[in-house]
């Protein structure tokens, strides 16, 4: 199963809806309260790309409707509330449902401090995560293990110190209200997923 907190009107659930049917079609649970006015949105969406038959729209806020859900997480994709504390408890209440092997991913974990916070103690400096890494400039992503090794914590430190370093000087530069050459954006891109 994927599970998806945060929906708005499909985008992320059509990336992950996509990804599954290229796989093992497995469903896609799309956790959101889908207010009336835009889960019209939503629906389009996700029929227009073709992939309505594997999501499973959940219309709740993701905490009350994680003492319900009972199947386990291949993949959970955080995009939800951003607010530290209810980060916190999607954390605390979906990861245990995640299965070893199974992947994580928080969305908006650079420059937005609820998510940052969280991915920080309970996913880069955690004893269940390896191969964390930061894609895109702020998605944390990383795999659930039973127990990683040292050299996963290691790693998984290391990616953080790159991740914090990029924080802070892309705020820096955006403090200054400096934009970079789009070709150097690039090249930044290219040496952040070279060195993670
Ligand atoms: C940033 S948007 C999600 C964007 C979406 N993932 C995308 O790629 O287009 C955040 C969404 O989370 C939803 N949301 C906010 N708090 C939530 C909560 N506690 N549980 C579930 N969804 C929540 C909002 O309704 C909103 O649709």
């Amino acid at each position: 199963m994927i599970v998806e907190i945060g929906s708005w009107k499909g985008k992320s659930t059509v990336c992950l809806g996509l990804g599954s049917q290229a796989g093992n079609g497995v469903p896609v649970y799309a956790i959101d309260p889908h207010a009336d006015y835009r889960f019209g949105d939503f629906k389009t969406n996700v029929e227009r790309a073709g992939i309505a038959e594997l999501v499973r729209p959940i219309a709740s806020l993701s905490q009350p409707a994680a003492d319900t859900f009972d199947q386990p997480i291949a993949l959970l994709f955080v995009d939800g509330s951003h607010e530290y504390d209810l980060v916190l408890e999607d954390f605390e209440k979906w990861v245990p449902k995640v299965v070893d092997g199974g992947w994580v991913a928080f969305h908006d974990t650079t420059w937005t401090a609820g998510p940052r916070k969280v991915v920080a103690q309970a996913v880069y400096r955690s004893r269940r995560f390896k191969d964390a890494r930061f894609v895109v400039g702020s998605t944390t992503v990383a795999r659930k293990v039973l127990h990683n090794t040292f050299a996963d914590r290691a790693r998984n430190r290391y990616v953080l110190g790159v991740k914090t370093a990029f924080w802070l000087g892309s705020s820096a530069l955006k403090n200054q209200r400096r934009l970079l050459p789009e070709p150097v954006e690039r090249l930044g891109r290219r040496v952040l997923k070279a060195i993670q």
